[in-house]
């Protein structure tokens, strides 16, 4: 262990999850996170005024445990770092006011992270230093991003995003047009092992040349993704059956509704990276856990020679480590503090790692 290095706690609140993180430099010390996810069920999605009630209730316990596995008190911390953005107004209130009481009682230095950024900054904590010519895919219930990774503290770049619904989003509304429960990713995932992926051809958002463009002249969304559209062919094919009264193939719905999402995703990662001379991708958010999406990018990253990485699920979805991670990161590079005068941004840009003073 560097025992200089400074040990940094990471507070996370943006979405479902309330996590607490702590790290030394690039070493992982603890990863404590509660999920506000069970109390969404009945609602088939995330209701943000439960979520952030939830942080509030979750907050005190999460960060005791957080000391007690990293066994630290929170004299011994150097520095606190919190998401103020993107993400849910209320939740990220909860998580920058906790932090902001935290650094005032305490007396220690509070950084503003990017949620974002703080997904591909948790790939330190997989042995120090990220890879240069650095890509990230970003899949989760709140987003769809493809990322240029410059410098992790100072130069990153947004190269593509969804235009309407983030791919989890997808898969937990279509989980529930098929009646398989939340949160849908899991559910459509294991259904579609049963299913054909070829059995309906459901829209790939996006992928027409009008979007496109050419690599000379790109389109006005070549790396941006859309599924607003697929979410209704999907409605459609369902209704199709109803009409008919025939019953609902449902693992051949689910299969070939997940292959249109991962091909597509994939496809367009896998361009980003060859066209912006990006050499590793690594993959982030809960939709990571998807075993289609895992296979069919690991496949292609090879056949295209870019190294695919992967962190644990756990650092993956949601968590306050990936925070403290890249507030660590924040600290080492002589970034100034941001004070205790920011505010939340739901919309916080990629360009804005860290928010100044
Ligand atoms: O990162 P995360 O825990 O929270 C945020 O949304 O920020 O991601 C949750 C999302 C949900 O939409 C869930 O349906 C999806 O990740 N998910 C999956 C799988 N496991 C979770 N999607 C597809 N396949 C899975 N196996
Ligand atoms: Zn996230």
């Amino acid at each position: 262990m560097n025992a200089s290095a400074p040990l940094v706690l990471g507070i996370e609140s943006s979405c479902d999850e309330t996590g607490i993180g702590i790290v030394r430099g690039s070493e992982l010390l603890a990863n404590a996170v509660s999920s506000s996810m069970d109390e969404h069920v009945r609602f088939g999605g995330v209701i943000p005024e439960i979520a952030s009630r939830a942080h509030l209730e979750a907050m005190i316990p999460t960060l005791e445990k957080a000391l007690a596995d990293a066994n630290v008190t929170l004299d011994d911390v150097d520095a606190i770092a919190v998401t103020s953005g993107p993400g849910l107004a209320g939740a990220l209130m909860v998580g920058v006011a906790a932090a902001k009481a935290l650094a005032f009682a305490t007396n220690k230095p509070l950084y503003a992270i990017n949620h974002l950024v703080a997904h591909v900054g948790v790939g330190v904590l997989d042995g120090g230093d990220l890879p240069k010519n650095l890509g990230a895919l970003l899949v989760s219930g709140g987003h769809t991003e493809i990322l240029k990774i410059d410098n992790l503290t100072r130069d990153v770049t947004l190269l593509g995003a969804t235009i309407d619904d983030a791919a989890g989003e997808a898969y937990d509304k279509v989980a529930r047009l098929l009646g398989l429960g939340y949160p849908g990713g899991p559910a459509i995932d294991r259904a579609a092992k049963d299913g054909n992926p070829k059995a309906i051809r459901f829209p790939r958002g996006l992928s027409v040349p009008k979007f496109m463009g050419t690599a000379e002249e790109p389109g006005p969304h070549r790396y941006d993704f859309s599924f607003s559209g697929l979410k209704t062919a999907v409605s459609r094919a369902v209704e199709h059956f109803d009409k008919r009264g025939e019953e609902v193939p449902v693992a051949d719905v689910a299969a070939s509704f997940q292959e249109a999402v991962v091909d597509v995703i994939t496809k367009k990662a896998v361009l980003a990276c060859q066209e912006q001379g990006l050499t590793t991708l690594l993959l982030g958010g809960g939709v990571a856990a998807n075993s289609r999406l895992r296979e069919l990018l690991a496949a292609r990253c090879q056949s295209a020679g870019i190294e695919l990485r992967i962190p644990p699920f756990s650092l993956c979805t949601d968590n306050g480590a990936m925070v403290a991670a890249l507030g660590a990161q924040v600290v080492m590079a002589g970034i100034q503090p941001s004070g205790i005068n920011f505010g939340t941004d739901t919309g916080q840009p990629v360009t804005e790692v860290s928010l100044g003073a």
